[in-house]
């Protein structure tokens, strides 16, 4: 078996408390040795191998776990950014705009659109993602999204239930039958997970339920998008139905908060959004005070937050969120990965998948001292230096 050796860590960080030092298992001047694409152990430097990756004493961390991204999409929505910022309010209805131009096209268009996107998010250091469906909106669209979406990963989340489509106006009911039979019938072969947008101007408590219960009896697991636009049934519904994680929590009250303290539902914060639409930030500190599980994660689309940055995500989750840098580094890895109900990735550990990033910088510190910069230098997934992920001038094999 060929052995590589990630050699001459300065700082590997294994989010792995029992390897190493502190919340974030912190080892110092570390190799780490990977075999079949798995985590075979953590030596000092100079440790022997078949091939070595010399990491020039930079800080390795484990690949970013993106619980929460609509990757899938065609057409584009700055001129809906650039309204914003001149101060016309973000609204759910944007999404119409992006279903129009996703209807349009074809599958191999949404492909080349949705790699593209994944190879972006891989040379920021995110190795593992969750893409949802849902700017197709109608069965055909929302199977050839789904089935692009399994091609990039395992956790493919059917989302027809994101908005009411124009055509359904003034008929949510009969969409929502649509979304728990024809619609969830084409998309089940491809997914893990069922989603919505459980929101005012999007679907009600009873709505959601109903959607959510179908996907449960049809094996998905269950995620909500809750609480983004205002306060609402959306996290409660998420905790009384067991669901994995509750997506946004901008606005959540103390019971919710001791809802989900009590619960294993995650709560995931996605504050790109909150930047990109000039929301208020959750209070992630007093959820995190409180015992509530935590995950960040970047909410790539079109309309709210077009990004693949989860290092912009940590640098506003420690200066507008309060958490500290250990607690946002943790939320993007380990977290992502209980929003996802895995094991296997978000930490450096034997066993674990040898998915890491090797930053430019002494420190995972750098991730929020330095906002902006792309110091993720090398990304390593499943045991391989990706070449879409290299950056040149880069260390690599
Ligand atoms: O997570 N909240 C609903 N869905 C996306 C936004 C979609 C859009 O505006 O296109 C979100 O923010």
């Amino acid at each position: 078996m060929n052995a590589l050796v990630v050699d001459d860590i300065g700082l590997l960080v294994t989010c792995e408390p029992t390897l190493g030092e502190g919340p974030l298992g912190l080892v110092r001047d570390a190799a780490l040795v990977v075999e079949d694409g798995l985590v075979a152990g953590i030596e000092p430097s100079g440790a022997a191998g078949d091939e070595r990756l010399d990491a020039g004493g930079r800080c390795v961390i484990p690949g970013f776990v993106d619980s929460h991204t609509h990757l899938v999409f065609a057409g584009d929505r700055a001129e809906e950014f650039a309204a914003r910022m001149a101060g016309r309010p973000y609204a759910a209805s944007g999404i119409r705009v992006t279903t129009a131009a996703t209807r349009a096209a074809g599958e191999d268009e949404l492909r080349a659109l949705a790699r593209a996107r994944r190879d972006e998010a891989l040379r920021a250091g995110i190795t593992h993602l969750e893409i949802k469906s849902g700017y197709g909106l109608e069965p055909e669209a929302e199977r050839r999204s789904c089935a692009v979406a399994a091609e990039l990963t395992d956790d493919v989340t059917f989302l027809g239930a994101h908005a009411v489509p124009p055509e359904y106006d003034g008929r949510a009911d009969e969409y929502v039958e649509l979304v728990c039979g024809e619609m969830l019938a084409a998309c089940r072969p491809y997914a893990r997970w069922i989603d919505v947008f459980c929101e005012e101007g999007a679907f009600d408590a009873e709505q959601s339920r109903v959607v959510l219960e179908a996907g449960r009896a049809a094996g998905l697991g269950l995620r909500v998008h809750g609480n983004q636009l205002g306060y609402g049934p959306g996290v409660r519904l998420a905790v009384e139905l067991a669901a994995a994680s509750v997506d946004h929590c901008t606005y959540l009250t103390d019971d919710d908060i001791e809802a989900l303290a009590a619960s294993d539902t995650v709560a995931t914060f996605l504050p790109a959004t909150d930047f990109s639409t000039r929301q208020p930030y959750p209070d992630a500190r007093r959820a995190i005070d409180a015992g509530v599980e935590v995950a960040i994660a970047t909410n790539c689309n079109p309309g709210s937050s077009y990004t693949t940055s989860m290092a912009f995500c940590i640098a506003l989750a420690v200066r507008d969120l309060r958490m500290t840098p250990e607690e946002a580094l943790l939320a993007a890895t380990r977290g992502g990965a209980r929003a996802l109900r895995r094991d296997d990735v978000g930490r450096l550990a034997p066993g674990a998948r040898a998915d890491a990033a090797i930053l430019d910088a002494p420190s995972y510190a750098h991730l929020v001292y330095r906002p902006g910069v792309p110091l993720v230098a090398t990304t390593l997934a499943g045991g391989r230096v990706r070449p879409e992920a290299i950056r040149p001038g880069s260390p690599t094999v």
